[in-house]
């Protein structure tokens, strides 16, 4: 039987318009600076999505586009001059920053109580333990989108491909609060497809278009394809080779439409927190 196809874009819509409601209610002033440091098409591409959505939330968004050579110097005292306004609750560098620039450097300078990507060791500590404000915007659109659909994750088998700090850990550890029995796969993982097939959720986060195939996917299963790719007619495509694995999941996330627009979806949550966090 083919997969239900949860809807990504219906579900965003759904989180962003409880921002703009709580936003409204309360009075807030909230802003978020984006910060974008050379050309690289996709990510202008996702800096003008995280500026639509906060209009559409009424938040407001500060750009800062900065040429490629930008010295790491210049970006560290944008971030320290951003730590300090008030009118910005939240910060956001978008990745990948160039070559010449540390990014891990980059993040740790954000004060922890504007990273609204949750990418500082400060909030990966607490994601850690469990004990945290700011979500890790794409893991916690998966959670959102899981939860949408039903589906209790509490002692089903779920396994992650891929171990990245942005998506792949983090997404373990919200299996994980959530009582799943979690296995985290990469590239070294033996007999990958074996282990794949065990779960009940799967998450595929590798970033090679159509890396997850029907062979990997067990009858029933809930697949959520987290990548973004194009494929050779630069057609945008996930991890997941979806019309084959449609036909034996219970439920699938296209792409686009799934967990894309969620991830901006909570980073405007994030944002909001940032602004009660601060206002305390
Ligand atoms: N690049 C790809 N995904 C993200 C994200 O969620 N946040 C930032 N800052 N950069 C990214």
């Amino acid at each position: 039987m083919a997969a239900q196809i949860i809807d990504g874009k219906a579900v965003s819509a759904k989180v962003k318009e409880e921002v703009r409601q709580e936003i409204e209610r309360e009075g807030l002033e909230v802003g978020l600076a984006v910060v974008i440091v050379g050309d690289d098409p996709a990510s202008r591409v996702y800096v003008n999505n995280k500026k639509k959505a906060c209009e559409v939330c009424g938040i407001k968004s500060y750009e800062y586009a900065l040429p490629a050579e930008t010295t790491e110097e210049q970006l560290l005292e944008l971030v320290d001059t951003l730590n300090a306004d008030d009118k910005v609750n939240g910060i956001l560098v978008q990745l990948p920053l160039p070559k010449h620039l540390n990014e891990e450097k980059v993040i740790e300078r954000i004060s922890p109580m504007k990273d609204v990507d949750a990418f500082h060791a400060a909030n990966v500590g607490k994601i850690m333990i469990g004990n945290y404000a700011f979500l890790p915007c794409t893991p916690a659109g998966c959670m959102e989108l899981i939860h949408s659909a039903g589906i209790d994750v509490s002692g089903k088998e779920c396994v992650v491909i891929g171990r990245s700090n942005i998506v792949g850990k983090p997404m373990a550890m919200l299996l994980l609060h959530e009582n799943g029995t979690v296995t985290v796969c990469h590239s070294r993982t033996k007999d990958l497809k074996e282990v794949c097939r065990r779960a009940d959720i799967l998450v595929a986060a590798v970033g090679r278009a159509g890396f997850v195939t029907a062979d990997m996917v067990k009858d029933g299963a809930v697949v959520i394809d987290v990548g973004i790719n194009r494929n050779a007619d630069g057609k945008l495509c996930g991890d997941v080779a979806y019309d084959e694995v449609a036909e034996k999941a219970s439920f699938i996330t296209p792409v686009p439409g799934g967990v894309g627009p969620m991830t901006i979806a909570m980073l405007m949550k994030n944002t909001v927190m940032a602004k009660r966090i601060q206002s305390k």
